[in-house]
This record gives structure tokens, C-alpha cells and sequence, in this order.
């Protein structure tokens, strides 16, 4: 019998983490869980509520009595917010360019990463961050830290928005990213960082095929 397994997938914006942790647990069979999703959630919620993003013990305990729920659906990957359905509006962007802001609260992070650590404990997961081979899936057997050029990956985006009828400009992706991955990288808790056991994958010149071709490759090994 094969093994199950624990992937962890980090890297910055846009780099096409999502699409590849979806398809590699589809794959598998395996569950995917979007921790971005997560911390875009909460984000949305102190938005509508009007809590200071800058206030991290409010924002904590605002979390503490708040459920987020990422369900398999025909569309993909479905997120709850205390029972309500907000997909599409964690993808705004409002909550895009505030996310950052609460994300670096360190308290906050410690209970994201308990809920993650129990969505992650019976292994056959694939899950897709900034911080999951450093603190969450510490011990995954497959850490991939997945990166391409801004350009590269503010032209990918742009193409997804154009797809989903939004029209952007390429130079403001280009700096939103930029600057997503400057405060993601810098803050003081667990920041965007490669795994020192995580295996590098520039994705820049690579097709979604051939990332996800070597990820099942490198996959399979460990499942043996
Ligand atoms: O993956 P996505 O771009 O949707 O993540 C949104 C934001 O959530 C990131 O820019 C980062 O600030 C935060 N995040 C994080 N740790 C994770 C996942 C996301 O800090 N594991």
C-alpha cells in the first residue's frame, strides 16, 4: 500500500501555488487546504466590522470566535465564514491589499496554525501557504517552495482576472505583488521563507503541466 502523505507548497504571490496544490491533491485523492484563504477570510470579516487591521489582540479575538470552513465543491474550493458563503468576496480588492496587515499579527497566526495543523493530522494533504513547510506541516514528507519573476507572475494573474471578466493593469499587479511579497517576507512572525529541507521550483518559464508533472514525480518517491 501506497503511503499518505503531507505536502507543503510555499511561495509568494501568485505563483501559481493554488493551482498546483489543487490539482496535485485532485490527483491524489488528497484533501487541499488554501491557507490563504484563511487569513483572507478573517481579513474580510474585520473589513465589514470595522476593527482596526492594526489592532492584532482585536483581530485575535475576533478569530477566536469566528469559524472559517474550506469545503470541496464542483467549483473548487469553497469558503464559510461563520456559515456564510464569501468565495468570490475574499478575492477583492480590498482584501487583497489589507491581507498582509493582519497576517503579520504573530497571535492570531498561532491559532490559524492550530486549525491547520488539525485539518492537516490524518497526512493525505496537500496544503498551500506562505509558512507551512516552516510551522505548520514542519514534518511533511514533500516541502516545495514555488516562485517565479513578478513579471511573470503579475502577467499570470492578469490573465486570470481577464478570464474572470475583471479587467487590471499589468504595472499595478506588478506592485501590489511586489509589495504583498515585501511585507509577507519581512514581517517578524514566521515570515515567507524557504524550508531549509524544501525543494525549489522556479516556475517562470515552466507550463502548469510541467510543475505539476514534477511535483507528482517527486510525490510518488515519498510515498513509497
Ligand atoms: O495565498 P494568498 O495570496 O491568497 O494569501 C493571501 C495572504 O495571506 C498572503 O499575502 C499572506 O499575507 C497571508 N498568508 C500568510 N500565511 C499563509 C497563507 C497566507 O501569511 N500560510
Amino acid at each position: 500500500m501506497t503511503k499518505q502523505i503531507q505536502i507543503a507548497i510555499d511561495g509568494p504571490a501568485a505563483a501559481g501555488k493554488s493551482t498546483i496544490a489543487k490539482k496535485t491533491a485532485e490527483l491524489l485523492g488528497y484533501t487541499y487546504v488554501d491557507t490563504g484563504a484563511m487569513y483572507r477570510a478573517i481579513t474580510y470579516k474585520a473589513i465589514q466590522l470595522n476593527i482596526d487591521l492594526q489592532d492584532g489582540e482585536k483581530l485575535t479575538k475576533l478569530l477566536d470566535e469566528t469559524s472559517i470552513e474550506l469545503k470541496p465543491s464542483s467549483r473548487g474550493q469553497i469558503v464559510f465564514l461563520d456559515s456564510e458563503e464569501v468565495t468570490e468576496e475574499i478575492r477583492s480588492e480590498q482584501v487583497t491589499a489589507s491581507v498582509s496587515i493582519v497576517a503579520a499579527h504573530a497571535n492570531l497566526r498561532k491559532e490559524m496554525v492550530l486549525r491547520q495543523l488539525e485539518m492537516g493530522k490524518n497526512g493525505a494533504i496537500v496544503m498551500d501557504g506562505r509558512d507551512i513547510g516552516t510551522h505548520v506541516l514542519t514534518n511533511a514528507e514533500l516541502k516545495v517552495f514555488m516562485s517565479a519573476s513578478v513579471e511573470e507572475r503579475a502577467k499570470r494573474r492578469f490573465l486570470e482576472n481577464q478570464k474572470r471578466g475583471i479587467s487590471t493593469n499589468i504595472e499595478i499587479l506588478m506592485k501590489e505583488i511586489a509589495l504583498r511579497d515585501k511585507m509577507d517576507s519581512e514581517r517578524e512572525a514566521s515570515p515567507l521563507i524557504k524550508a531549509e529541507d524544501a525543494i525549489f521550483i522556479d516556475t517562470t518559464s515552466l507550463t502548469i503541466e510541467q510543475v505539476s508533472e514534477k511535483i507528482m514525480q517527486l510525490a510518488k518517491e515519498r510515498m513509497i
